[in-house]
């Protein structure tokens, strides 16, 4: 066996994403309308439908996170924006008088907003209005963040989720020096928009980085939750994160292109699209600096992307479409519930020379 340098190249992990599995086939004992999508999102929230919209700009403003939570799921108002304004609109969501599915012990619809450990006043601002604290930051496993986090954590009374985390030992880490942590969000560099590894080299995609932080949480037997957070593209993404321990699923471009979201409609070659920005990209990142003066340019770098995604009508619809594949999904996999899920889900590996088969091909598709 080759020691040193070497040994690090041989002993490499397999570090798999989405487009590597498939779930194998397993004896289902219930009809899909009969499979329980319910699951935490943090240790205190428990959702009907186990989606969370992403703190994006071009994702979650109060609008989109009032339709997540009417229809069961959650949303993160983003904080690119200034914090009486990001306040504001968590005010909106709890203020608005509707029928919602996910609702706070006074029957108000739940809303969570984004923070940065390191700016103190917004977390502050946003724990009197929102039911959870979702981190906001690229990587929460680094000494500042963890610190600040540390002292922050005890004076916030809404449940607070760390992330983004790719590693158990950053899982670890956090279950030991945070007085409290109540999820996880987990996964960096599978973003759609993002292009942090490709341009670092360095990440932990999500489906990996949900089977680390939820093996490291079942070994101390601690219940927090996880979030798998980025490059969910549909129903079996979804799955695939739940089988690999997410309790629930984190949405950024999947919800751009809704009526809901923030964006304008532009017209290109007569299709209608949305644009959707990383939260990293040098968009995004010039208004952060005007609005946020917790944010250092410490990096000077861009790792994200600006794009357009087209337009898909309500939020309504993908969030039915995903909850309609998900329990097809659980259905063919033989679980009952998310936690079924965590039990009884066994993976397959795709080779890259098989991956074809697994869509249409061979045939000319009709549009
Ligand atoms: P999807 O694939 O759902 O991913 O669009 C949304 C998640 O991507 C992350 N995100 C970024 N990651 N650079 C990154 O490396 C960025 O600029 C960026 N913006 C968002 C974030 O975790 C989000 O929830």
């Amino acid at each position: 066996m080759p020691s040193g340098f070497l040994s690090k190249l041989n002993g490499a992990r397999n570090v798999f994403t989405f487009r590597d599995f498939i779930l194998l086939p397993g004896r289902s004992e219930v009809e899909p309308g009969e499979i329980a999508l319910s699951s935490k999102l943090t240790r205190n929230i428990r959702l009907k439908v186990p989606l969370v919209s992403s703190p994006m700009d071009t994702v979650t403003e109060w609008n989109l996170a009032l339709e997540m939570a009417k229809l069961g799921g959650a949303g993160t108002i983003h904080r690119n924006m200034p914090i009486g304004r990001q306040v504001e609109q968590a005010k909106k969501v709890k203020s608005a008088k509707v029928e919602a599915a996910s609702i706070d012990d006074r029957g108000r619809p739940l809303v969570g907003a984004s923070v940065s450990p390191l700016d103190r006043e917004r977390c502050v601002a946003l724990d009197r209005v929102a039911d959870f604290l979702v981190a906001d930051v690229a990587h929460f496993h680094t000494t500042k963040v963890m610190d600040a986090a540390r002292r922050l954590v005890p004076d916030l009374s809404a449940d607070f989720v760390a992330g983004n985390v790719g590693t158990s030992k950053a899982a670890l880490d956090i279950l030991d020096e945070l007085p409290r942590v109540d999820g996880f969000r987990a996964g960096i560099g599978s973003g759609s928009i993002c292009i942090t590894s490709e341009v670092t080299r360095v990440g932990a995609p999500t489906l990996y980085a949900v089977a680390e932080v939820a093996t490291a949480l079942q070994e101390r037997k601690a219940e927090i939750p996880v979030i798998a957070d980025g490059g969910v593209r549909g129903p079996g993404d979804a799955a695939l994160a739940f089988a690999a321990g997410a309790s629930t699923v984190m949405l950024g471009s999947m919800l751009a292109g809704t009526d809901e979201a923030p964006s304008k409609v532009v017209v290109r070659g007569g299709v209608r699209y949305k644009t959707h920005r990383g939260m990293a990209s040098a968009a995004a990142r010039k208004v952060r600096f005007a609005v946020d003066r917790y944010s250092v340019p410490a990096k000077g770098l861009d790792e994200g992307v600006e794009a357009f995604v087209p337009c898909v009508g309500k939020a309504q619809k993908v969030v039915a479409n995903m909850e309609n594949g998900l329990r097809a999904a659980f259905g063919y996999a033989g679980a009952s519930s998310v936690q079924n899920m965590w039990s009884r889900a066994s993976f397959g590996l795709v080779t890259p020379a098989g991956a074809t088969e697994l869509g249409a091909h061979s045939l000319e598709v009709k549009k």
